[in-house]
């Protein structure tokens, strides 16, 4: 099963992030776009759309031409000069997310995502074999997936475990949107500000306590430059809520849904419980449907491409969705393929590149590996019912709010 339907009856000029319509099936748009409007002009809500591998690749390598200073999404609250203050150096662009960036890289080291393994898989086996003891029949995401991303950060952070299930409860909030709805509601708003005194309460008791977490190794972090404020802080601790939660959800929920649409593929990764295409299968999905389907950009100067021309002060996204099926790049590129050759797969742009790739990108591979591969090691069949299945409707974040399931255990699995 792909996601494709033919586009006959589609006209380019109705491209709308924010349709649901477009949202259930975007990949014929996204064809449209890259043959017939490369960059194309929403003409009724003024944002402008690239689209193809070669064009969104070289803008992300480009921040003199692309800004990051209005933030990356264009929900209406959401896009303005004070995005920094609760999206960090994302909402940045250098010097001065260079710097920040590089402060932070010194809390955030590989060797303390490393460490959070034996983690991932505590969490991942609590959540799993409490959602395996109940029955075969369990929801994929409220389960298990839409738990763990969450703790994970809260572990890293140093959320004590009895703040935890408030701290996800208020995050899950800040993305969701209502059909059409162009702007954060007031329900995430008011969570955003719960979750930033919440952390600036965290910051100011670590400063008088310090511990051996993540939010402790930010306040010590210091080069030439000296050290972060409280706001800078407590701006990237949201950012990681941000930019790691959802996401990271999300791309553990796809896989699961792109996999069971292809049952050769899914007897193939099943086969084996030591779980040998977990990664291509992590790799693919990101591929195929990334978690974060757009990131936005101030264009700063006249950009001229393909005929037409945004005119700088433009708002633009990047489609990164677009980018990684375009034919240009990938063979086949609407099919889901877990034998994908390991060249096409470095070419996927879902975790953005240049100055912005993903800080968190060893992180959410980490995450999904090692659930997938726990999935792998306890389940020799599963089905998606895909008739009750629910998608997530957010202009930025693709995925499923509810994603039931139902597992045949592997005999003598835990
Ligand atoms: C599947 C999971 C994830 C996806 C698809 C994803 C995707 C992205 C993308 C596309 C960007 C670049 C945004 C831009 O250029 O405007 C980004 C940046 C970022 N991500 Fe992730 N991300 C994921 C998981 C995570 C996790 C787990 C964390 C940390 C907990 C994280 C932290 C960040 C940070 C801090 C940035 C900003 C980097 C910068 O501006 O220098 N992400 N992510």
């Amino acid at each position: 099963m792909t996601l494709t339907h033919e586009p006959a009856t589609r006209d380019v000029a109705g491209f709308d992030i924010y349709e649901h319509a477009v949202q259930d099936d975007p990949l014929p748009w996204y064809r449209l776009l890259r043959d017939e409007a490369p960059l194309f002009h929403n003409v009724e809500h003024d944002y402008w759309v690239l689209s193809r591998h070669a064009d969104v690749h070289r803008a992300t390598r480009d921040d003199e031409g692309f800004s990051n200073r209005m933030g990356v999404t264009l929900d209406a609250s959401a896009w303005n000069e004070h995005a920094h203050l609760v999206m960090s150096f994302l909402a940045m662009d250098a010097p001065e997310a260079t710097r920040l960036r590089r402060l932070v890289s010194r809390a955030f080291t590989p060797r303390r995502v490393r460490e959070l393994g034996p983690t991932v898989e505590r969490l991942t086996a609590a959540y799993l074999d409490a959602a395996l003891e109940r029955g075969p029949s369990l929801d994929w995401i409220t389960d298990v997936a839409g738990r763990i991303p969450m703790d994970v950060i809260s572990d890293m952070m140093g959320v004590p475990e009895s703040d935890r299930a408030e701290v996800r409860r208020l995050s899950d909030l800040l993305v969701h949107r209502e059909d059409g709805l162009r702007d954060v509601p007031p329900a995430g708003i008011e969570a955003s500000m719960t979750l930033f005194a919440y952390y600036a309460d965290m910051l100011a008791e670590r400063r008088r306590r310090p511990s051996d977490d993540l939010t402790s190794a930010l306040l010590n972090a210091e080069d030439e430059s000296g050290r972060m404020t409280d706001a800078e802080i407590t701006a990237f601790l949201f950012l990681m809520v941000v930019a790691g939660n959802e996401t990271t959800t999300k791309l553990l929920g796809n896989a699961l849904h792109h996999l069971s649409g292809e049952p050769a593929q899914l007897r193939e990764v099943l086969a084996d419980p030591t779980g040998p295409l977990v990664d291509p299968w992590v790799e693919e999905t990101l591929r195929y449907d990334a978690s974060t389907q757009y990131v936005a950009r101030l264009v700063t100067r006249d950009l001229s491409l393909h005929g037409v021309t945004a005119p700088a002060g433009s708002k633009l996204l990047l489609a990164l969705g677009a980018a990684n099926h375009d034919d240009r790049v990938f063979t086949d590129p609407d099919r889901f393929d877990v034998h994908r050759s390991p060249a096409e797969l470095a070419e996927h742009v879902s975790f953005g590149g240049g100055r912005h790739f993903c800080l968190g990108a060893n992180l959410a591979r980490l995450e999904a590996r090692l659930v997938l591969r726990a999935l792998v090691d306890r389940v020799c069949d599963l089905e998606v019912h895909h008739d009750r299945s629910v998608r997530f409707y957010s202009a930025n974040v693709r995925g499923f709010a509810r994603l039931p399931i139902t597992v045949t255990p592997r005999a003598g699995a835990r």
